[in-house]
């Protein structure tokens, strides 16, 4: 039997890419995204039968509810659904410099939108007694510095939302994880941070394939987790690297 998931933010960037993935591994897709012509163009391309646009702004929860429902009336069921809609504000290198607005829209996205998600995914995950809820983090979930306020903010915000919902949900067999993936990087600054992962760089793919694993039947004892899909970034301190000076003074 094929799974059904919905994935925000999936008209571009990497919830495209996991549209693509997902269908590949047999899944139907429902790509929910604020981009029309983008989106309709990716479910043209994979196919009607198994990938459907919804036009949905997950800040709004009238949208995020009639994305589930599309699911629901199409397929008969929600297996996965994918929180993977954010947005980022211009970097301001001084708080000073913050405005609140900009700082409450990039929450709204990137917390509120992932809230929504899940209260909507339960809604029809509940009564079927299983799925899967997947927040698509950031390596700005576990440490900070690494981008704006609102963006690190939300982006740890949604870890916690992550952890609760698998807290409630768990009694229904349904399972909460967050895959972590890298801020985007110059690739040479990458690979002097990553001195273990020489010669590798994060690609949307491996972000799509962590999500198949963590919608799967393959990942059924994992819930609540905080998947890093960072080449050690949040495992290491740079500013000791021991081994990279054994290095040089070798
Ligand atoms: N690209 C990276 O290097 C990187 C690094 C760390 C984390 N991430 C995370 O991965 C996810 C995807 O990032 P990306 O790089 O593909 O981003 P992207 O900007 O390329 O795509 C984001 C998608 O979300 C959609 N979107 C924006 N606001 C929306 C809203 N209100 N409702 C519905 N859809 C909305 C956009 O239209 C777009 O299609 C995000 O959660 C992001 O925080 C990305």
């Amino acid at each position: 039997m094929f799974q059904v998931a919905i994935i925000t933010g999936a008209a571009t960037g990497i919830g495209e890419c996991m549209a693509r993935v997902f269908v590949k591994h047999g899944a139907k897709v429902i790509v929910a995204d604020i981009l029309d012509g983008p989106g309709s163009r990716v479910c043209a391309e994979l196919g009607q039968d198994v990938a459907t646009f919804v036009h949905c702004d997950v800040t709004n929860e009238s949208d995020v509810e009639a994305a589930v429902n599309t699911a629901i009336s199409l397929h008969g069921k929600l297996d996965i659904m994918v929180n993977n809609a954010a947005i980022a504000e211009e970097p301001k290198l001084s708080i000073l410099d913050n405005d609140k607005a900009e700082f409450e829209r990039v929450v709204a996205v990137n917390l509120t939108g992932a809230f929504l998600g899940a209260k909507h995914a339960a809604r029809a995950m509940i009564p079927a007694q299983c799925g899967s809820i997947i927040t698509v983090g950031s390596v700005c979930s576990a440490v900070g510095g690494v981008a704006t306020h609102s963006y690190t903010s939300s982006k740890h915000a949604v870890v916690g939302l992550t952890k609760n919902v698998a807290a409630e949900l768990g009694e229904y067999g349904i399972r909460t994880k967050l895959t972590v993936d890298l801020f985007k990087m110059d690739y040479r600054e990458a690979l002097r941070v990553y001195s273990n992962l020489k010669g590798v760089a994060l690609r949307p793919e491996d972000v799509a394939d962590a999500a198949v694993f963590l919608g799967s039947d393959d990942s059924r004892y994992v819930s609540g987790h905080n998947l890093a899909l960072d080449g050690g970034f949040t495992a290491i301190n740079p500013a000791f690297g021991l081994f990279a000076k054994t290095k040089v003074m070798d």
